[in-house]
């Protein structure tokens, strides 16, 4: 077997944001290229802080956070961040929205035309090209944060509980949506959730947190095939079993 690159490599990291009990004590997590690893855990353990001091927006006390470039002549890695909340500029259209993240890229203008084109298809929102995100629902205004987040091409995907506003169906689908475009593409994405079914739905590996600090009490890896449905996923005994076993896991980790 070739040896399996790691697209992120946290060893030993330590946060603290102030002199009392560091908001995340030792975590090491290495991320395989490709691989899609969640990571459950309560609330405050530090599962945003552990994206954000990979994003480069939050320092940490010590230890180290490699992200791997996807070629040595660019300058640094590209790290694309998504939110809970979307952070669409509620003045431009969808196009122009999405046409943000092809600035980013650095992708020629000329191009940026059909780029948009092809990604507003990739997310279904044909039609909607020209609306302000004040007129989309919850889950159209993610599916532009996920098209303005692809237009961007970065070398790993950092969701924050992207699908956490919306409706429980709204976040089936976008599940759906996530999987069914992660596996055309197969970049490295950390998806940060409470939710502990999606997390088994959607990912190769889950990385159970723990509080107090933060840390990492167990890990996962989920054997279901791919391509997956995540909703014929739930109803195998497997999919019920391992959702169990985490649960156990939090609570004690609580
Ligand atoms: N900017 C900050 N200043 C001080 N404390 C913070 C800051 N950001 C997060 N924290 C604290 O760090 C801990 C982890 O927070 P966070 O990473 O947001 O948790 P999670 O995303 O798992 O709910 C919490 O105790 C929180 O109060
Ligand atoms: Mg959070």
């Amino acid at each position: 077997m070739p040896p399996v690159l790691a697209k992120l490599s946290i060893e030993h990291l330590c946060v603290a944001f102030n002199d009392e009990m560091p908001a995340i004590g030792d975590v090491s997590l290495q991320v395989a290229d490709g691989e899609f690893v969640a990571i459950v855990g309560p609330s405050g353990c530090g599962k945003s802080t552990l994206l954000k001091v990979v994003a480069g927006l939050q320092a940490a006390r010590s230890g180290t956070v490699k992200v791997a470039r996807a070629a040595p002549s660019d300058p640094e890695p590209k790290i694309g961040f998504m939110f809970q909340r979307d952070t669409l500029l509620p003045w431009a259209t969808v196009t122009s929205n999405i046409s943000v993240g092809c600035e980013l890229s650095g992708l020629p203008k000329e191009k940026h035309a059909e780029r948009i084109a092809s990604l507003i298809s990739l997310v279904r929102l044909q039609g909607y090209e020209n609306h302000y995100p004040a007129a989309l629902s919850g889950g159209m205004r993610q599916r532009v944060s996920l098209a303005r987040l692809l237009a961007f091409e970065p070398d790993i995907y950092l969701m924050d509980e992207p699908f956490g506003a919306l409706d429980y169906q709204t976040k089936i689908v976008m599940g759906r949506e996530l999987l069914r475009i992660w596996e055309a593409s197969r970049r490295s994405i950390v998806f940060v959730t409470h939710d502990i079914e999606e997390a088994v739905a959607l990912a190769d590996r889950v990385i159970v947190m723990g509080a107090r600090p933060g840390r990492i009490v167990a890990s996962h890896d989920v054997v279901f095939e791919r391509p997956r449905d995540p909703r014929s996923l739930r109803g195998d005994p497997r999919f019920g079993a391992l959702v169990q076993t985490i649960w156990s896991e939090l609570a004690i980790a609580d």
